[in-house]
């Protein structure tokens, strides 16, 4: 069988974005899949104003939802810094920008939440993605957002100490 890849120990490759006969530093090399994933997003509708679009319309829905509203509004009483914050996440997963360095798993394993939770947050995601971007691009950001909640679950089941009986 043949393969037409380029071999991994050629740092530039088949890469388009890569200047000739010039050794990439990490921070180049950094940019370029920035840049890459930025195409390859933009390809499928995603972008920052679509980021900001997502965010404001799924937290919207989530404020007045009779299961998650009452456990945000417990710890959020200024929403706008929470909404800038996860622009910033979503734009850190689709977009890798990096601006978002927190670490989410401790504030949700807090939370006490369960699996109903979790279904109500992804069916919410799933029809806001699906109302603002085409169909490739909603399941791309649904995908990612599925996988986190798998592993917040995880983690939850992992730390939580189990009731005596
Ligand atoms: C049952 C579902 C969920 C509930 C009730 C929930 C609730 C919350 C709350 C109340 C906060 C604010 C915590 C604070 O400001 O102290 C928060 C933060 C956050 N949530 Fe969720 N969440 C849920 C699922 C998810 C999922 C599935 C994701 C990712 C796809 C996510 C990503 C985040 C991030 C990135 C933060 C910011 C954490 C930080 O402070 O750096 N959440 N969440």
């Amino acid at each position: 069988m043949t393969t037409h890849a380029a071999p991994l120990s050629n740092p530039h490759g088949s890469d388009a974005h890569a200047p000739e006969g010039h050794e990439q530093t990490v921070e180049e090399r950094r940019d370029i899949r920035t840049a890459m994933a930025q195409e390859r997003m933009a390809a499928v509708g995603i972008d920052e104003a679509g980021i900001e679009r997502l965010v404001r319309r799924f937290y919207g829905k989530i404020m007045t939802d009779d299961l998650l509203g009452p456990i945000f509004g417990r710890i959020i009483t200024d929403w706008e810094p929470h909404l800038r914050k996860m622009m910033d996440f979503w734009s850190s997963i689709a977009l890798l920008t990096q601006r978002y360095d927190g670490r989410p798993m401790p504030v949700h394993i807090q939370l006490g939440l369960e699996p109903p939770h979790f279904e109500r947050w992804l069916s919410l995601f799933r029809e806001t993605a699906h109302e603002l971007f085409p169909a490739d691009g909603a399941e791309f950001l649904i995908g990612k957002a599925e996988n986190i909640a798998r592993s917040f679950q995880m983690g939850i089941q992992f730390f939580t100490v189990p009731k005596k009986p």
